[in-house]
């Protein structure tokens, strides 16, 4: 069966053999991933990765869309989820209808991905029976930094976990078909993966959800700094450093490019 999983296919994992995901941003990466992963996260983290942002407020819809793009011709099997910016979703269900309309039709992806639990739920459900089937995020919501002040976990006091618990609860009553929790203390993000019928998938959150996220560039070690929950899997940035110091030696000393890397005149007759 050589299909690409879709959004009920990653629904029917509940309680099953844990999710994989990872982010891509690239089609060669997203190609890696596609062959090991369940799902690939677009996600707008790509503005700190890809483009040295502070955050990922500003980064735009037409940024998604240009990697969304990238990452479903890099990849056949894995469920594409493209992230929805911040500023393209927020104002009402309409516009955040459009936005996700957009990034459907322009990339191909099977599903979005959106921030925010109880305030969102009308909107999820808006674009769920309209056809766009939606991922959820809720705990820490990295577009919310300017009122959150900074990136802290969440729920590491019970007496906070109410509204916490409640955003998921709103967010799977709304028909997603499943969500992110984010830097949620482990006891809590364990709770409501018990609590919801959807699944859950973890960053920073615990091994007892449906499924975990990573991004890809931080577990790789190519990020310079990454929070406390990234486990390291690789560490590509020294590598790839003593690969560019090698080549920069090479061109100086007209070692590179050699025999092998230049074309020499045909052979007449
Ligand atoms: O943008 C992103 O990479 C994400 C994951 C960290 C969940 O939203
Ligand atoms: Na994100």
């Amino acid at each position: 069966d050589d299909r690409r999983l879709t959004a009920p296919d990653i629904r029917a994992r509940k309680g099953g053999t844990p999710i994989a995901m990872l982010t891509a941003y690239h089609a060669h990466t997203a190609g890696l991933v596609d062959r090991h992963c369940d799902a690939i996260l677009v996600g707008d983290s790509l503005g700190m990765v890809m483009h040295g942002l502070e955050t990922t407020v500003p980064v735009t819809l037409d940024m998604m869309i240009l990697q969304g793009l990238a990452v479903m011709r890099g990849s056949r099997r894995a469920l594409v989820v493209v992230d929805m910016p911040f500023g393209s979703y927020e104002a009402s269900k309409e516009q955040a209808f459009l936005s996700a309309a957009r990034v459907v039709k322009e990339t191909g992806c099977g599903a979005i991905k959106m921030e925010g639990g109880q305030r969102m739920a009308e909107t999820i459900a808006f674009l769920v029976q309209r056809g766009i089937p939606v991922m959820g995020h809720v705990g820490l919501t990295p577009q919310s930094i300017n009122t959150l002040g900074s990136f802290r976990a969440q729920g590491r006091d019970a007496a906070d976990w109410g509204p916490i618990e409640a955003d998921a609860k709103a967010v799977a009553e709304a028909g997603a078909f499943a969500m992110v929790i984010e830097a949620v203390a482990e006891p809590l993000a364990a709770k409501i993966t018990r609590e919801v019928r959807i699944p859950t998938i973890g960053i920073g959150a615990s091994a007892a959800c449906d499924g975990q996220v990573l991004v890809l560039e931080d577990m790789l070690g190519l990020s310079p700094r990454v929070p406390k929950f990234v486990k390291r899997y690789g560490d590509l940035g020294p590598a790839i450093e003593r690969a560019v110091a090698a080549y920069a030696e090479e061109v100086r000393t007209r070692a590179f490019p050699g025999t092998d890397n230049v074309y020499p005149l045909k052979k007449s007759g």
